[in-house]
C-alpha cells in the first residue's frame, strides 16, 4: 500500500503561455491530476495568462476541452477544477492588463505565488521585470524558466542576470522534466540504495554508457521555436546532459538540494570539449524527409515547417537529430564513451539509458557454449518505464552447457500496478513546496553551454547541411557508423 498523497499549501500558479502547447499537453492535465489525488486544495487558482483576449469562461472552455480525454470518468472532478482556473490577458511588453492582473494577485496574499514562464526566452526578462514594477514578487513566491535558457551561454547569462535582479536564486526554478521522470530518480534509488552496482561503476567495469531518446512525433506547430534551437539546444544541452550526469555523478553526501546539484556540475566541467577540431569524428547531425511514422506516411521538417509559418522556408540547416560521443574527463570515467543520441520522427518512441559493462576477462566456455554477452543495466524513461539487467545463464535442461543471454525485467506498471505520474504533476508540486532538487541551478546551465557552444561552433564554421534521414527509420547511418567505428553497435532489444 502506497502512503495517500500529502496535499500541498494553498497556491496560486499563474502560467504564462497559458494557451501555448506546454500548457495545454502538459501542465494542465498535471496539475488535474493532481487535484484528483486530492493534493490540491480548494482555494488553490490557476492562471492563465496570454495575449489571446479571452476571459475566464472562454479559457475555461479551453481547459475543459484539454482535459476531457482525461476525464471522462471524473466529470465531476473536472468541474470542480475549472473552478480555480482564470485567465488574464497580458502582453508581456505592455502595460495594458497588468493591474487588473495585479489586483487579482492581491486577493490571495498569503498563497505560494509561482510564476511558471512557458514562453520563449525572449520573454522572461519583460515579464519578470514587470512583475517586480507591479510588486508582485511578494511573500513566498518563486519563478520557474522553462527551458531552453537562452541559445547560448552568452544569452543565458543576460538572462539569468536580468531575472536574478527581481527573484533571488533560491526563489529561481529552472525546469528541466526529465529530471522529474520516474526512471531519472529511480536511478538515484539503484546507484546509491544498492551495495551492488557502486562498486563497478566506474571505468574499471564500465565499457561504454547509451543515451537514447527516440521520438516518432515530428515538430508539429512548434516549428518557428524549433527551427531557432534545433535538437542540440532543445535536448541535448539539458535533457541528455542531465540524464549523463545522473549516470555518471559522484554519490552526493545527501539528497539535500546542493549536494545533488554540487555532484552534477562537476560532471559537467569535467566534459571533454568537442569543438572544431573533433566535432566532425565525434557528432552526427540529421533532418528528417517525408516517410512514414506509426503507419501513416508523414511529411520532411521543410513541409512541417512551412505548415506552421506564414513565410515559405525552402531550406533550413537546422538538425532535427543528433549522435554524439562524449566523454568525461576524471578519474572515475577516464576512457569510458557516453554515446547520446536525439531525434525527432524516428523509427519509435523510446528513451533509455544502457549502462554496458565489461566483459568477462577470461571465458572458461568452449565455443559449443555459445558466445558470451556483455551485462547490461537498461533503465526504460518510456514508454512502459522499468529496469532490465541483463544476464548470463545456462539454457535450461540437459543437452551440454549452452548460454543464453536473458534479461531480469521489472516493468514499473507491471511490478506495482500503477500508471506513473507525469514528470511535470511531481515538479510542479516541488515548486509549490520549495523543493528545488530537481531543478537546474544556474551555474549547471552556464556549464552545459560552456559544452554545447563550441559544437554548435564547429556546426556553423563547417557549413555543413544535416544528414537527411527518412522518416520512420533511426537517423542518419553516419549515426550508427559513429558507434560501430568503436566496435559497439546501439542497443537494439527495441529496434
Ligand atoms: C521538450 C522538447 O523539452 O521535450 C520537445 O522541447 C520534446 O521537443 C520533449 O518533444 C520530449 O519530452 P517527453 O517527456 O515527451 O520525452
Amino acid at each position: 500500500m502506497t502512503a495517500p498523497a500529502q496535499p500541498v499549501d494553498l497556491f496560486d500558479l499563474v502560467i504564462f503561455g497559458g494557451t501555448g502547447d506546454l500548457a495545454v499537453r502538459k501542465l494542465l492535465p498535471a496539475l488535474f491530476h493532481r487535484f484528483v489525488d486530492g493534493q490540491i486544495q480548494d482555494g488553490s487558482r490557476i492562471v492563465g495568462v496570454a495575449r489571446e483576449a479571452l476571459d475566464d469562461d472562454g479559457y475555461r472552455q479551453q481547459v475543459r476541452a484539454t482535459l476531457n480525454g482525461a476525464a471522462q470518468s471524473k466529470p465531476d472532478k473536472l468541474d470542480a477544477f475549472l473552478k480555480m482556473v482564470h485567465y488574464r490577458p497580458l502582453d508581456a511588453r505592455k502595460d495594458e492588463g497588468w493591474d487588473d492582473f495585479a489586483k487579482l494577485m492581491g486577493e490571495c496574499p498569503s498563497h505560494v505565488r509561482v510564476f511558471y514562464l512557458s514562453t520563449s526566452p525572449d520573454l522572461f526578462v519583460d515579464i519578470c521585470q514587470r512583475l517586480g514594477h507591479y510588486g508582485l514578487n511578494k511573500g513566498e513566491s518563486r519563478v520557474v524558466l522553462e527551458k531552453p535558457i537562452g541559445h547560448d551561454l552568452a544569452s543565458a547569462n543576460r538572462i539569468n542576470d536580468d531575472v536574478g535582479a527581481v527573484f533571488a536564486e533560491s526563489q529561481t526554478y529552472r525546469i528541466d522534466h526529465y529530471l522529474g521522470k520516474e526512471t531519472v530518480q529511480n536511478l538515484l534509488a539503484l546507484r546509491f540504495g544498492n551495495a551492488l552496482f557502486e562498486p563497478l561503476w566506474n571505468a574499471g567495469h564500465i565499457d561504454h554508457v547509451q543515451i537514447t531518446v527516440a521520438e516518432t512525433l515530428g515538430v508539429g506547430r512548434r516549428g518557428p521555436y524549433y527551427d531557432h534551437a534545433g535538437a542540440l539546444r532543445d535536448m541535448v544541452q539539458n535533457h541528455m546532459l542531465q540524464l549523463l550526469c545522473m549516470v555518471a555523478m559522484e554519490p552526493p553526501a545527501s539528497l539535500s538540494p546542493d549536494a545533488v546539484r554540487d555532484e552534477k556540475l562537476k560532471v559537467l566541467h569535467a566534459l571533454k570539449p568537442i569543438d572544431e577540431g573533433n566535432a566532425a569524428q565525434l557528432t552526427v547531425r540529421g533532418q528528417y524527409r517525408a516517410g512514414a511514422a506509426e503507419g501513416q506516411s508523414v511529411p520532411g521538417y521543410i513541409e512541417d515547417l512551412n505548415a506552421d509559418s506564414k513565410s515559405k522556408v525552402e531550406k533550413s540547416n537546422t538538425e532535427t537529430f543528433v549522435a554524439l560521443k562524449a566523454e568525461i574527463g576524471n578519474w572515475r570515467w577516464a576512457g569510458v564513451p557516453f554515446y547520446l543520441r536525439t531525434g525527432k520522427r524516428l523509427a519509435e518512441r523510446v528513451s533509455e539509458i544502457v549502462v554496458a559493462f565489461k566483459p568477462v576477462p577470461h571465458s572458461i566456455f568452449t565455443a559449443s557454449a555459445g558466445p558470451l554477452a556483455q551485462n547490461r543495466l537498461v533503465l526504460r524513461l518510456q514508454p512502459d518505464e522499468g529496469v532490465k539487467l541483463w544476464l548470463t545463464i545456462k539454457h535450461p535442461g540437459p543437452g551440454g552447457l549452452r548460454l543464453r543471454h536473458v534479461p531480469l525485467d521489472m516493468s514499473f506498471v507491471e511490478a506495482f500496478g500503477v500508471q506513473q505520474p507525469d514528470a511535470y504533476e511531481r515538479l510542479l508540486l516541488d515548486v509549490v513546496r520549495g523543493n528545488p532538487t530537481l531543478f537546474m541551478r544556474r551555474d549547471e546551465v552556464e556549464a552545459a553551454w560552456r559544452w554545447a557552444d563550441p559544437i554548435l561552433a564547429a556546426w556553423a564554421a563547417s557549413g555543413e547541411a544535416p544528414r537527411p534521414y527518412t522518416s520512420g527509420t533511426w537517423g542518419p547511418s553516419a549515426a550508427v557508423a559513429l558507434i560501430e567505428r568503436d566496435g559497439r553497435t546501439w542497443d537494439e532489444d527495441y529496434e
